[in-house]
């Protein structure tokens, strides 16, 4: 049986530029000969991709903040079903955009929810899985929130393969005070788990700071 792959979940505001970094991760990772899968949240599955359009939509912003969270969990309970557990039995290296980190801060702080609640649904549906590593991309809230609502209007309008148009602005819209809340809990997170949860400064340019993730992968884990 081969060894149990390495779980890494990256996180950050709206904007911070995770998605640029997990694809850049992954390049190098395979360059190395790693069999990696790299997945997102909420998504990741086919019921939670339809979990997702609910979730990111404009239209259901009436959803409410316990709604919200559970949605969000129910998304990933079939994603750690279906993706995330088999890849780590095959020994992959599963880099994932988002997880519960993301529900601690934006349910649980930005929304109010609280950590207590999120983590007691952690535990039950998803068994407490822990990432091995996080990498947690910080930067001034009005730096990334900016930089997400320029790419969103960007593909304001642009169709997804199933034809829909694309719309996943709910969070974009939340005000300053709220991404305020999301990044004050994000770096408690980090401050209570120092060993699993790295912050790195994502001002630099994407090269700067794919540099210093390299750096931290290989000394962390080994790879
Ligand atoms: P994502 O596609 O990663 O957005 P971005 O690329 O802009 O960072 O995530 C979509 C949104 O979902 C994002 O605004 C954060 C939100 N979210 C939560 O509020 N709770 C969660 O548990 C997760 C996974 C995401």
């Amino acid at each position: 049986m081969p060894a149990r792959g390495k779980f890494i979940t990256f996180e950050g505001l709206d904007g911070s530029g995770k998605s640029t970094q997990v694809e850049k991760l992954a390049r190098s990772l395979r360059a190395h000969g790693l069999s990696v899968t790299v997945t997102r949240e909420p998504g990741g599955t086919t019921a939670g991709e339809k979990i997702r359009e609910v979730l990111l939509h404009s239209a259901t912003s009436g959803l409410s903040p316990l709604t919200e969270m559970a949605l969000m969990f129910a998304s990933r309970a079939q994603h750690i079903h279906e993706v995330i557990l088999p890849a780590l039995a095959e020994g992959r290296v599963v880099l994932c955009d988002r997880f519960t980190d993301s529900t601690e801060a934006y349910q649980g702080g930005g929304r109010k929810v609280g950590t207590k609640a999120v983590l007691q649904m952690h535990e039950i549906l998803c068994g407490n899985l822990q990432p091995d590593l996080t990498i947690m991309l910080d930067n001034e809230v009005a730096f990334s929130v900016e930089r997400a609502r320029r790419r969103n209007r960007r593909h304001k309008g642009a169709r997804s393969d199933k034809g829909s148009e694309r719309d996943e602005n709910r969070f974009e819209q939340e005000s300053r005070a709220f991404f305020g809340r999301v990044r004050h809990a994000y770096l408690a997170i980090a401050t209570r788990e120092p060993h699993r949860v790295h912050v790195i400064n994502a001002r630099g340019t994407p090269s700067e700071t794919h540099a210093v993730i390299m750096e931290l992968v290989r000394k962390k884990l080994k790879i």
